[in-house]
């Protein structure tokens, strides 16, 4: 079978989850080529030795220019910090690959026009990694709207909240705080996570019109991991803000990296009409559903039997479930990046995936709603989406 060469930029936490997705998928999907680990980029050799080794990359490199520009490489994955994004993605549309690139785009959208544009004019085909629309009970939510399961929709609701930066002695920026460094962010919690909120809500409930947010930030002086020295911190600890959608209806997001206990708890609920959907990623194997009316009719359904309903979204009837186990045996978070490369290839080859995947110019969509909500939180005013 054909190869499809993959060259890797980044070796942390994404850089693993999508070498394995790279590896797994040809196992579970039938796709028109053979992803390859070609070479991995890194800047430290010990550590990109490690990690070849571990995820069996045919080659190391440590200049990722000269990566981007090998004729042997068919397709870059861009899993690098956010400030990297913008000249990796533009190197490798220049260069004619097929790109892959985390989310949040960019720092701020005027760099991910600059993408959309060499992207567009290179031709090439695109990825973003919004990857929990690739969770089966996500894409379960996009099915039953569709099936008009929730009428006109009144409200969309979403949490995104974690609780790792609580302490005033978590040091800001090296490998692991870089999330913490504005320079290197762009944003705090807008961009990290709330960005992945926004996607999903854009696409599950069509777009946002107008935000009014308040970020922020608790600990406004940390410990610099590189230098040792005091740093202000300028980035957004915690975000909130409420949104108008084109379609008339009302949302209000909420993000935090200071909520004591959640982890990973990004939720999202859709009211409508007709019913009601709600998903929490901290039971990534459940939808939960309320039925009211039946969505031909319009005729109501609610009886003294109707309650949320929790669907164990393992039946090969789910989507992405006839790829994996038996009915009642879940999967995990690696396999939505293994459903997100299979959806990526099979729309790039003409195939036909679940579900179309965000390409750049939908990640840049999402930053101009992000940098609309950082602008109404410094202005302390509603801001227009236009
Ligand atoms: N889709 C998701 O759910 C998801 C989850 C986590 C992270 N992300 C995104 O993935 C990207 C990477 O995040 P991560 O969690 O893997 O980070 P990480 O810190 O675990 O890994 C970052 C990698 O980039 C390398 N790197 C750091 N600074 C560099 C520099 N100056 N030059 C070259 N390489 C450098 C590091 O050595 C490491 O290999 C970010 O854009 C992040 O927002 C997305």
């Amino acid at each position: 079978m054909k190869r499809l060469n993959v060259g890797m930029l980044g070796t942390g936490f994404m850089g693993r989850a999508h070498s394995n997705a790279f590896n797994q998928v040809g196992r579970f999907f039938e796709l028109p080529c053979q992803p390859v680990l070609k070479c991995c980029y890194g800047r430290n050799v010990e550590t990109l030795k490690a990690f070849q080794k571990t995820w069996g990359y045919e080659e190391i490199a440590t200049d990722w220019r000269a990566l981007v520009e090998s004729d042997e490489i068919d397709l870059i994955d861009v899993c690098t910090p956010n400030f990297l994004h913008k000249d990796m993605v533009i190197a490798a549309a220049e260069a004619g690959k097929m790109i892959v690139c985390e989310k949040p785009l960019a720092m701020n959208y005027a760099e991910a026009q600059e993408m959309v544009a060499a992207t567009e004019k290179a031709g090439v085909p695109t990825c973003v990694s919004f990857c929990y629309r690739r969770n089966p009970s996500v894409m379960l939510f996009k099915q039953i709207v569709e099936e008009n399961r929730i009428g006109r929709p009144f409200h969309y609701r979403a949490t995104y909240d974690q609780d790792y930066t609580i302490s005033s002695k978590v040091p800001v920026g090296g490998a692991a705080l870089w999330r913490l460094d504005a320079n290197v962010a762009g944003s705090g919690v807008t961009g990290d996570l709330l960005a992945h909120s926004i996607d999903c809500a854009e696409w599950l409930n069509g777009r946002i019109s107008r935000v009014c947010a308040h970020t922020e930030i608790f600990i406004k002086e940390r410990t610099n991991a590189v230098t040792g020295e005091k740093t202000p911190i300028t980035i957004d600890d915690a975000c909130m803000f409420m949104a108008i959608f084109e379609n008339g209806s009302v949302g209000v997001f909420e993000s935090s990296r200071y909520a004591r206990g959640r982890k990973n708890f990004n939720t999202m609920e859709m009211n409508g009409e007709n019913g009601a959907c709600y998903f929490n990623l901290e039971e990534p194997e459940y939808l939960q559903f309320f039925r009211y009316a039946d969505p031909k009719t319009g005729l109501k359904v609610e009886d003294h039997l109707t309650g949320w309903q929790k669907i164990l979204v393992t039946n090969s009837e789910h989507p992405y479930m006839n790829r994996y186990w038996v009915p009642g045996t879940v999967i995990g978070y690696e396999h939505y990046f293994i459903n997100q490369i299979a959806d990526f290839i099979l729309q790039a080859s003409g195939g036909t995936p679940v579900a179309p995947v965000p390409t750049i110019a939908d990640g840049a969509r999402i930053q101009k709603v992000c940098d609309s909500v950082i602008k109404s939180a410094q202005e302390s005013r509603w801001v227009e989406i236009e």
